[in-house]
């Protein structure tokens, strides 16, 4: 192994145990660590500060080729494994990293207008409309089933002028999306620091107009600011959050606005539907067992 191979270390654990193990692989000088579903059940995605929802987790940490893993792995408590696990270390060779990740993301059509397209490539020449994205801190690059309906919606339903509310903006693709399809403005909302810092860099280098896509935590001030504004609202989140922000969520939108609402297994479409039955929700999409319900408000 040369010195600039990296090594992974892959181990499977708990839920409950991924926090204590993850902070040791990082005292152990683990460069990352990435957490996977081991068990295929559904990707839920885990809150700000929460440990997956997902009973065994695949826990992946890469280290620099320098570090003498073998005798590291001698002093890993057996206390923060599942009983049986895997816990294999291997080498992988030195390439260029940045080189490979970038190819995985090139220019992806959403819709008849709209493209998304990393910012080291270039769209094609007919894209009438493209949203430069790259990956970051925050959930949203167009290549998850979810935020893909959201911005095939949004390509069909934005003709211009509209008002419209992000809600879980994570990078804001969204919002960006729905502003350079027309939308006069857009407020982003997420409970996730990063992903506000996220979306307001992302607006910018999508020469974004500040005042045309305000980004905030769901308790500023300005949220309530935009009750019965929206035009247009969507949530890309989870079945969990949607039903408890069912009566926000209505409330912001606009008499006669339309609702978007993602982030919702096939089999958890007939609670949200009852939850909002105010806006009669209806299945716009549906991708990889994930369902877009679209809704209306009455006038
Ligand atoms: C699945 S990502 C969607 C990101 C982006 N809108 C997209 O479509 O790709 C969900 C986002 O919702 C945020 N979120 C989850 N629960 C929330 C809540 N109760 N209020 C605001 N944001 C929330 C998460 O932090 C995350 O950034």
């Amino acid at each position: 192994m040369s010195s600039t191979d990296w090594q992974e270390w892959v181990v499977e654990t708990y839920s409950e145990l991924v926090e204590p193990l993850e902070e040791w692989l990082f005292e152990q000088g683990a460069l990352a660590v990435s957490l996977e579903d081991n068990a295929d059940e559904p990707l839920l995605e885990p809150g700000p500060g929460e440990t997956p929802l997902w009973q065994n987790v695949k826990v992946t940490a890469l280290f620099a080729g320098s570090v003498s893993l073998a005798s590291i792995k001698q002093t890993l408590p057996l206390s923060l494994l599942a009983g049986n696990s895997r816990n294999d270390i291997s080498t992988l060779e030195d390439r260029d990293w940045e080189r490979v990740s970038m190819d995985d993301f090139t220019p992806i059509q959403m819709g008849p207008r709209l493209w998304i397209c990393p910012s080291w490539s270039s769209p094609p020449d007919d894209a009438l409309v493209t949203v430069s994205l790259d990956p970051g801190l925050a959930f949203g690059t167009g290549t998850h089933a979810t935020t893909a309906m959201c911005l095939n919606a949004l390509d069909e339903l934005i003709v211009g002028n509209e008002r419209v509310i992000d809600f879980g903006c994570g990078s804001g693709i969204l919002a960006i999306a729905a502003l350079k399809l027309g939308a006069q403005c857009a407020l982003g909302v997420d409970n996730d620091p990063q992903a506000v810092f996220a979306s307001r860099d992302n607006a910018l280098r999508n020469d974004i107009e500040s005042d045309k896509f305000v980004v905030v935590m769901p308790d500023d001030d300005a949220v309530g600011e935009w009750t019965g504004e929206a035009n247009l609202m969507v949530a890309n989140i989870l079945a969990g959050p949607l039903l408890e922000l069912a009566d926000q969520l209505i409330s912001l939108t606009a008499p006669g606005g339309i609702i978007l609402l993602t982030g919702v297994l096939e089999a958890q479409a007939a609670q949200l539907i009852a939850r909002y039955q105010h806006v009669n929700l209806k299945l716009n999409q549906q991708r990889d067992g994930w369902v877009l319900l679209e809704g209306q408000k009455p006038n």
